[in-house]
C-alpha cells in the first residue's frame, strides 16, 4: 500500500504550523520579557531624574534644564533624554536625540496626561528604540514630561534568533517526523494488516482443521482480528458442518447433529415461538477486577438447549445470579446471547435471597432432591420453604406469560425439579401453548415420593404439561404409579399418559446426552490448550504412578464419593501390586454449599482421602488426589483422555453425564467405564462395566478388572460405548424432545385470558 503524496503534504504543513505557532507563542513572550527588563531599568532611574529636572522646569531655568540634560544623557546605557513641557514642546533634549525626535510620542503625552510613567517601542531613523516616559512636577502640578530612550535593537535581533532556530527545527523535525510516520505506518499498520491478510488467505486454502490457525491479534488492529476471528470460526464451523453433513451422507449414517437439529427444530416449529425456562441461566455475568466477565456454567444443559433456540431465536427465562448481571441487560431485563454472536433472548428472573433460600436451597434442594434421589438423605419438608417454592413458579409464570404475550401456540420447554408447578400456571392461561416439562432427576416409586407432604400440589402442577420427559422408561413407570395412587385419573399405560380434568399428558423417556465430537468438528472455543502428557499430569500433581483412575463429579451426596473411596482403600488391600502404581484423580466441583449436608460432605471427602493416604502413600506417591474446585470441560479433557479407569459410582442419579463424556473424549478407543447400576446411562451403556457402588468388594474387583482387561477386549467395548454414545447424542435428545412438543395439538387460544390475574402482581420481577 503507498503512501499517498497528499498524506506527506499533510504531515509536513501541520508540523510546520505547529512548529510556526508554537515559535509566535514564544516571541510574544520573548518581546513582553524584554520589554518588562527595559521598564524596570527606567523606572529605577527615572525617580532620580524627576529629583533633578522636576526644579528645572521654571522658564528661567531652562538654561539649568539643558545643561542638566546633556550631563544626565551621558550614560552608556541612555540613547537621549528629552524633556518637554506640559503642551508637548521640546524643552531641552540632547544632541543624538535632537534630531531624531520630530514628532511627540504617544507614551510622553500619556505620562503627562495621566502623571505616570508610560512606555513603548519605536523605530528611530529604522533603528529601535524603546522610549519611557516620567512627568516632571512643580510642587503637585504636572509640568511635563521626561523621555528616557533605550537601544531596543538587541530584543529585535534576539527574536529575530527566535525565527531562525524555529526555521532549522521545521528543516529538521519534517523529516524526523516523516520517518516516524513512516515507520509507525509500517510496524503497527502494515505489517499486522499482511500478517491478517495473511493468516486469511492460510484459513481460506488450508484443508479442514480441527480449528482455525491462532489470529494475529496484540496490535492495534486487535479489534479487526478479533472480528475476523470470530468470522473465521463461525465460516469454519459452518464449512465443517457441511462437510460433516455431507460425509454422514455419503456413509449413510444418519447422526444428529447441531445443524441437522437446527432444520429440524425449523421444520417443526414452524412460526411458533419457543420459550425455555430453567433455575440456570446459560449465561452469568461477573463483575472482575477489570471488567465484566461473561462464564457458560459447565452443564449439558446449555450444549443441549442452545442449538435449539438458535435455530429459532427463542427466549430463554432462568434466574439472573451473576454478580454483573443487572448491569447487562435491558430495561426488560432482557439481553441477546451468546454474547459474542447473538442469536436469541435471555430474559432474566430476579430471586430475593429469601425467595432464593426456600425455593432453592429449601424446597428444591433439601426437599425435591433427596426425595427424588434414594441415597439416604432424609427430606426436609418446610413450610415457609413450600410458600417460596410456590411463589418462585408463579413469578417465573408471571415473566413467562409475559414474554410470551402476542405470541401465537408457543412451546414452552420447562426444566428440570425447580419448576414443578409451573407447567399448570401457564397452561391455565395459555391453553393454546404447548408445554413440556423435562425432569432431569430419577422419579423414585411411589411410596417414597409419598412422603412428600405436597404430593398431589406437585403432580397436579406437572400434570398441566402436555408432556412430561423423563431419561428412562422406569422414571416414567414410577411417574405413572405415583400419579395413580395419587391422584384422581385415568391412566392410559399402552400410550404411557395421563387423561385427567378433560387433559392429556404424555409421559415418555428421552435420554439426554453429550455433543460426541466428530473428526470434522471445530473443537469448543475453549479448548485451546496443547495436548497435555500423562507423566506432565502426574508431575503436576507431584506423585508418580502408573495408572491413573478418574472421577468426576458435582460434590453431592448422591454421587457415591465415599464409597468410591472405599473400594479404592479395599482395591489397594488386596491387591497391593497397585500400591505405588494406581493414583486416583477426584476433580469435585463443590456446589450448593449453603446447604449442611453438602459442607459436611465436603469435609468427608477430604478427611477420608486424607486417612487412606496416610495408610499408604510412600515420598513419592500417593493413592488419592483430590481436585477440589469448579474445572473448565477443557481442564477436565486431557484426565479423560489419559484415565485408564472412569468411575461413576452414583448412588442414584437421572442419566450421569461425566459417564457419556468420558466416552466422547476417547478417541483412542481406550479406558474403561466403571459404572453404577443406579445412573439412568447405565441402561444405555451396558459395555461399561456395572457396579452396585455400595459393594465395596465387587467395586475394587471391578476396578482391577478394568486395569488387567485384555486389551482387545477393552477396545471393542470401548468401540461400542463410542458407536452408543455416537448415536444418541444430546442433538438426538433435544430433537425428538422437540418432535414430540412439536406434535401436541393444544386447545385453541381463548381471547382475552393472556393477563394472568391470579398470578399477577404488580412487579413481574
Ligand atoms: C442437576 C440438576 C440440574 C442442575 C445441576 C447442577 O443435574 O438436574 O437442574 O442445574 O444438577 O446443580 P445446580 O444446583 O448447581 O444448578
Amino acid at each position: 500500500m503507498r503512501i499517498r503524496l497528499h498524506w506527506i503534504l499533510l504531515l509536513i504543513f501541520s508540523t510546520a504550523a505547529s512548529i510556526f505557532l508554537l515559535t509566535l507563542v514564544e516571541v510574544r513572550t520573548q518581546r513582553r520579557g524584554l520589554g518588562r527588563e527595559l521598564q524596570r531599568r527606567a523606572e529605577g532611574l527615572a525617580g532620580y531624574f524627576q529629583d533633578r529636572l522636576d526644579p528645572l522646569m521654571l522658564p528661567q531655568r531652562q538654561p539649568a534644564l539643558s545643561e542638566e540634560i546633556q550631563r544626565l544623557g551621558n550614560r552608556e546605557d541612555l540613547l537621549g533624554l528629552a524633556v518637554y513641557d506640559d503642551q508637548g514642546n521640546h524643552l531641552a533634549v540632547t544632541s543624538w536625540l535632537e534630531p531624531r525626535l520630530a514628532r511627540l510620542p504617544a507614551a510622553v503625552v500619556q505620562a503627562t496626561a495621566e502623571n505616570g510613567g508610560r512606555g513603548q517601542f519605536l523605530s528611530l531613523d529604522g533603528q529601535s528604540i524603546y522610549l519611557f516616559a516620567v512627568p516632571l512636577h512643580h510642587g503637585a502640578s504636572v509640568t511635563g514630561a521626561l523621555a528616557m530612550v533605550y537601544d531596543a535593537s538587541y530584543i529585535q535581533a534576539d527574536i529575530l534568533h527566535t525565527w531562525h532556530s524555529a526555521f532549522w527545527m521545521v528543516l529538521v523535525v519534517i523529516p524526523l517526523v516523516l520517518l516516524l510516520a513512516w515507520a509507525v505506518y509500517r510496524v503497527y499498520f502494515i505489517r499486522p494488516l499482511a500478517r491478517t491478510a495473511h493468516w486469511m488467505r492460510e484459513l481460506r486454502k488450508r484443508p479442514l482443521a480441527p480449528r482455525p490457525p491462532p489470529s494475529p491479534v496484540g496490535d492495534p488492529l486487535r479489534p479487526l482480528a478479533e472480528e475476523a476471528a470470530r468470522l473465521a470460526q463461525t465460516l469454519h464451523e459452518a464449512r465443517a458442518a457441511a462437510s460433516l453433513e455431507a460425509r454422514l451422507r455419503a456413509s449413510g449414517l444418519s447422526l444428529w447433529t447441531a445443524e441437522r437439529l437446527r432444520v429440524h427444530v425449523q421444520t417443526c416449529l414452524e412460526d411458533s415461538r419457543l420459550f425455555v425456562i430453567s433455575n440456570r441461566e446459560p449465561y452469568i455475568h461477573s463483575a472482575t477486577g477489570r471488567g465484566i466477565a461473561v462464564s457458560v456454567p459447565a452443564s449439558g444443559l446449555v450444549t443441549a438447549l442452545e442449538p435449539i433456540l438458535r435455530a429459532c431465536d427463542g427466549t430463554w427465562i432462568a434466574q439472573g445470579t451473576g454478580s454483573a448481571d443487572r448491569q447487562t441487560v435491558d430495561a426488560w431485563d432482557r439481553l441477546r446471547v451468546p454474547p459474542d454472536d447473538p442469536h436469541y433472548t435471555l430474559r432474566r428472573v430476579w430471586l430475593s435471597g429469601e425467595e432464593n433460600e426456600g425455593y432453592y436451597f429449601g424446597f428444591a434442594n433439601e426437599g425435591l432432591w433427596p426425595l427424588c434421589h434414594i441415597a439416604h438423605a432424609r427430606p426436609l419438608f418446610r413450610g415457609a420453604d413450600w410458600e417460596h417454592y410456590q411463589e418462585v413458579n408463579r413469578k417465573f409464570a408471571r415473566v413467562a406469560l409475559q414474554e410470551m404475550a402476542g405470541a401465537e401456540a408457543p412451546c414452552v420447554l420447562v426444566q428440570d425439579y425447580h419448576f414443578a408447578l409451573l407447567p399448570r400456571l401457564i397452561k391455565q392461561h395459555r391453553p393454546d401453548a404447548r408445554v413440556a416439562i423435562f425432569w432431569h432427576i430419577p422419579w423414585p416409586n411411589p411410596q417414597a415420593f409419598g412422603i412428600c407432604p405436597w404430593q398431589r400440589e406437585l403432580l397436579d402442577g406437572l400434570l398441566g404439561a402436555d408432556l412430561i420427559g423423563f431419561h428412562i422408561r422406569s422414571h416414567c413407570n414410577y411417574f405413572l404409579e405415583t400419579v395413580d395412587a395419587a391422584l384422581e385419573s385415568r391412566i392410559d399405560w399402552d400410550r404411557s399418559a395421563v387423561n385427567r380434568g378433560g387433559q392429556r399428558t404424555l409421559v415418555r423417556p428421552y435420554p439426554i446426552s453429550v455433543e460426541f465430537p466428530e473428526p470434522m468438528m471445530p473443537a469448543p472455543t475453549d479448548e485451546r490448550g496443547d495436548t497435555v502428557e500423562r507423566a506432565t499430569l502426574f508431575q503436576n500433581l507431584g506423585v508418580n504412578s502408573i495408572f491413573l483412575g478418574l472421577g468426576v463429579d458435582r460434590l453431592d451426596y448422591t454421587k457415591g464419593i465415599l464409597e468410591r473411596l472405599a473400594a479404592i482403600e479395599r482395591f489397594l488391600e488386596k491387591y497391593p501390586v497397585y500400591r505405588q502404581q494406581f493414583t486416583f484423580i477426584q476433580i469435585g466441583a463443590p456446589s450448593r454449599t449453603r446447604i449442611g449436608r453438602y459442607r459436611d460432605l465436603i469435609e468427608e471427602v477430604q478427611a477420608e482421602a486424607a486417612r487412606i493416604n496416610r495408610r499408604f502413600q510412600t515420598s513419592q506417591w500417593r493413592p488419592i488426589v483430590l481436585l477440589l474446585r469448579e474445572h473448565s470441560r477443557a481442564e477436565i479433557e486431557p484426565y479423560y483422555k489419559h484415565a485408564d479407569v472412569c468411575l461413576v459410582t452414583a448412588l442414584h442419579d437421572g442419566m450421569n453425564l461425566v459417564a457419556k463424556e468420558f466416552i466422547a473424549a476417547r478417541d483412542d478407543e481406550q479406558g474403561m467405564l466403571i459404572l453404577s447400576r443406579f445412573t439412568g446411562a447405565a441402561r444405555e451403556l451396558p459395555e461399561a462395566l456395572i457396579v452396585n457402588p455400595y459393594d465395596t468388594e465387587s467395586l475394587a474387583d471391578a476396578l482391577r478388572q478394568a486395569l488387567e482387561m485384555d486389551p482387545d477386549e477393552r477396545r471393542t467395548r470401548m468401540q461400542n460405548l463410542r458407536r452408543i454414545v455416537r448415536e444418541r447424542n444430546v442433538f438426538r435428545w433435544a430433537g425428538s424432545l422437540i418432535s414430540d412438543l412439536a406434535e401436541l395439538r393444544p386447545a385453541a387460544h381463548p381471547a382475552g385470558s393472556e393477563p394472568a390475574a391470579s398470578l399477577s402482581r404488580a412487579d413481574a420481577s
